[in-house]
């Protein structure tokens, strides 16, 4: 009967060396100490020695045994700390890696410029009005003092609908005589209107559908001097305190006296250019002493009180915030032209 010599117990260890894993470990359990095993056969095999051998080898086979034993559970600990060692290094959490940045939604750039001129206005103590899209031609035109035959409805090349005496409104100017009939007499009369307004127009300059903001001071004594410095404060919060301003007069129907406001040009700061054909100036808004028969269509004595307007256009003072030349892309919802607004940092986010 062959003893465990020194070759084998290196074929033991070399091989329990070699083991990477657990289940190859427990192969060699099995081949060693299981119940087929070298050991555990050689075990057997003692019943046929003689009592003295039996005594001699049966010692050493089972200080063989305790020792496969051991050296098995051992190399099954190192292996099992090592897979565990292993799994704490892939769970390990980078706290360095950079995060996914989640999509977040940002406003259209016409909201955030409508969104400025709202702040600006009600902390100038105004408040917000509105009108119906689909106006009467009396709101739109009539109460304006816009006769049925003016060469003014000419200037808006209006939209009818199927509906008689109906119109898209052409501007927010009817939203005066709706805010002061609101107002039903009360003072002052301290309106501004945004909203969308519709003209056969369809141009880099010019859309169909559009954007103004309208707005109407009515009270006792209000003056063309109330007009110039609301809107002169208006123009340098927004363009900043070193833009330029003029007034030159003008005629709309519903105001006497008219008068446009020009700043200076964004593109040649105020030499001369392609943009402001050569004057230094741009028209950014219409204004004007509210018309005696205006006030009276709201409901206002024009003996008694006086006021100014104004209205503007939201795309136009966008084109001139955010340096654009052509309005259309602001209308077509490429999200990757709309996503770049997000990188414009003059302004604060409203
Ligand atoms: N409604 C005019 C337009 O659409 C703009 C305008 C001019 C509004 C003078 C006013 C004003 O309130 O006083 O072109």
């Amino acid at each position: 009967m062959a003893l465990l010599d020194s070759n084998e117990w290196q074929d033991l260890s070399g091989k329990l060396a070699a083991a990477s894993t657990s289940v190859q470990v427990q192969e060699l359990r099995a081949e060693w100490i299981g119940r087929r095993g070298r050991i555990t056969l050689a075990l057997k095999a003692l019943s046929n020695l003689s009592p003295e051998e039996r005594r001699q080898q049966g010692q050493v086979l089972n200080a063989a045994r305790e020792q496969a034993t051991r050296l098995i559970d051992e190399r099954l600990e190192q292996l099992r700390q090592q897979e565990e060692d292993r799994q704490l290094l892939n769970e390990r959490l980078d706290m360095t890696i950079a995060g996914v940045e989640p999509k977040v939604g940002l406003l259209h750039p016409l909201t955030r410029v409508r969104r400025l001129l709202e702040d600006l206005f009600l902390r100038m103590g105004f408040s917000l009005a509105y009108g119906p899209e689909i106006e009467t031609t009396w709101y739109n035109f009539e109460a304006l003092n816009i006769p049925e035959n003016h060469p003014a409805r000419d200037m808006q090349d209006t939209f009818f609908v199927d509906l008689p005496g109906m119109v898209l409104r052409t501007h927010t100017s009817p939203v005066q005589i709706r805010g002061m009939e609101a107002a039903a007499g009360s003072l002052p009369v301290k309106i501004i209107a945004p909203g969308r307004v519709f003209r056969r127009d369809d141009d880099a300059t010019h859309a169909p559908m559009f954007h103004q903001i309208e707005g109407l001071v009515v009270d006792r004594g209000i003056t063309l001097g109330d007009l110039k410095g609301t809107l002169v404060a208006m123009a340098t919060e927004l363009l900043g305190a070193s833009i330029g301003t003029r007034f030159r007069p003008s005629y709309f129907p519903f105001t006497e006296p008219s008068v446009e406001m020009d700043v200076t040009c964004a593109a040649c700061g105020g030499t001369g250019c392609r943009t402001c054909k050569g004057t230094g100036w741009v028209e950014i808004l219409g204004s004007g002493l509210v018309h005696p028969v205006v006030l009276q269509n709201g409901g206002y004595d024009p003996q008694e009180v006086s006021g100014f307007a104004f209205g503007l256009g939201i795309e136009r003072l966008a084109m001139r915030i955010f340096g654009l030349d052509d309005l259309r892309p602001l209308y077509q919802n490429d999200l990757e032209y709309l996503m770049a607004f997000d990188r414009y940092t003059g302004r604060p986010m409203l």
